[in-house]
């Protein structure tokens, strides 16, 4: 089975709002994005809207072709937003208003009744339910025990590791998560950070089923255009670590 690649398109959302004009439309973005491979658009609606807008979720609800992967902070706010639009997946982050990005995944140990509240609610509405967390096993497990049907896997410290040791104790606290995950029967994502360089590791561990890859890609898109950019990032992970 080849890995799914998630387009996340927020920051095409950021140019937009730099203006506060109508574009580039993150929308037609996503659709470029389908057109050159991608088997996932990922948004993540923020609370402070600084990015993607409630439009943004409407249109490409009616407009996504593949699956649409919605991240989103874990309140009752954002899941009633979620059961009008329904995506297929909603991601469930930490979300806090003066971060520049997502900087670590959810604990979700020590949240295991109010995250099962949430998951719930998501899953009566018929969207699966992924966890956002660092490649912990006891984070893995939680997830499963909240009734997750994925975990995402945090990928910025192996990112941020300089090649050599560090960067391979990061690998293998990857590989050891995405395997716990597994094996409890959950899907396995993993995001933050991956750029053309140091995807190859990360597309190469079998239990991952899924890259959700949005900056270095919407960076690269500037100056190559979009569909190019998406398709040299299917052509990186498919080629071996
Ligand atoms: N996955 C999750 C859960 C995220 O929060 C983000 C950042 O929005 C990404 C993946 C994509 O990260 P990057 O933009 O660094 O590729």
């Amino acid at each position: 089975m080849s890995q799914r690649l998630g387009v996340n398109v927020d920051h095409v959302a950021t140019l937009r709002q730099a203006r506060k004009a109508s574009y580039p439309d993150p929308v037609a973005a996503a659709a470029l994005a389908e057109l050159a491979g991608a088997g996932q658009i990922t948004i993540h609606l923020r609370e402070d809207r600084r990015h993607i807008q409630d439009r943004d979720l409407r249109i490409l609800r009616e407009t996504c072709q593949t699956l649409l992967n919605l991240e989103m902070a874990a309140t009752q706010v954002m899941v009633k937003i979620a059961y009008e639009f329904k995506p297929d997946v909603c991601t469930l982050v930490p979300e806090r208003r003066e971060e520049l990005t997502t900087e670590g995944g959810l604990d979700v140990a020590s949240q295991r009744e109010a995250l099962s509240r949430i998951a719930k609610n998501l899953k009566d509405g018929d969207i699966l339910v992924s966890m956002f967390i660092d490649p912990d096993v006891d984070q893995v497990r939680a997830s499963h025990k909240v009734n997750a049907d994925r975990v995402e896997l945090h990928t910025g410290r192996y990112c941020e590791a300089k090649r050599g040791r560090d960067r391979d104790r990061e690998l293998s606290r990857l590989v050891d998560a995405a395997k716990a995950a597994a094996k409890l029967g959950m899907g396995v994502a993993a995001g933050h950070g991956l750029n053309y360089d140091n995807v190859g590791p990360i597309a190469g561990i079998a239990e991952i089923d899924e890259l959700n890859i949005g900056h270095s890609i919407v960076s690269r898109a500037v100056l190559v255009g979009f569909e190019r950019a998406v398709r040299e990032m299917v052509e990186r992970m498919r080629m071996p670590g």
